[in-house]
């Protein structure tokens, strides 16, 4: 069970989805890729810093020949009309030919992984497909494919399992929603 309400600045959470959901939806995901990618060596591109803990938990339970490479992303605003024009940063791969796989903590309007498909898919790799631990359905704005969904959450705040609040949570093994 996740511990008691959690205080994080000034705000205060409580528990919401524990470490053994999380854990139960990290493996399906992680059987799904290995069937759906039998026999190739996709490559994972894990978005810092909010996916490392979903990162190494579900490359643990990835049985194939595969690779991770880790990259950020870069906002600012007033180039375009959401103010949300993203850039990639930190890819030294050559993704050209290559079967990426991107690794979210969450995927919530859909700007950032909407600005990621479009500079990835721009380096023609052979195919590309999104694992998210958790996505808000009712936040989206964008006609995204998500093959790779663990867990669909409303629209409430959520931190720890790698997600923070203003840089603190990160660290906690459980799920908390701002109370
Ligand atoms: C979070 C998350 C996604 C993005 C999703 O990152 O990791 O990258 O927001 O939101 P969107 O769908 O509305 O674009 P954040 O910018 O908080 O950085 P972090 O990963 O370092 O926490």
């Amino acid at each position: 069970m996740p511990q008691a309400t959690i205080s994080l600045h000034n705000k205060e959470f409580a528990p919401y989805l524990p470490e053994a959901q999380i854990t139960a939806a990290v493996r399906d995901l992680a059987a799904r890729i290995n069937r759906d990618y039998a026999g190739q060596t996709p490559l994972f591109v894990a978005v810092l810093n909010g996916s490392f803990m979903f990162a190494a938990d579900l490359l643990k339970d990835v049985t194939l020949d595969c690779e991770v490479a880790f990259i950020r992303v870069a906002s600012y605003a007033g180039t375009s009309t959401t103010g949300e024009v993203k850039e990639i940063l930190g890819l030294q791969e050559d993704v050209q030919g290559r079967h990426l796989i991107i690794v979210e903590d969450i995927v919530d309007t859909g700007h950032t992984m909407q600005a990621m498909l479009q500079q990835l898919r721009a380096q023609q790799p052979a195919s590309v497909e999104v694992a998210t631990l958790l996505i808000k359905p009712d936040c989206l704005q964008h006609e995204l494919h998500i093959k790779y969904q663990g867990l669909a959450i409303p629209n409430d705040f959520v931190v720890g399992y790698g997600l923070d609040y203003d840089g603190l949570g990160r660290n906690y093994r459980d799920l908390y929603r701002v109370v």
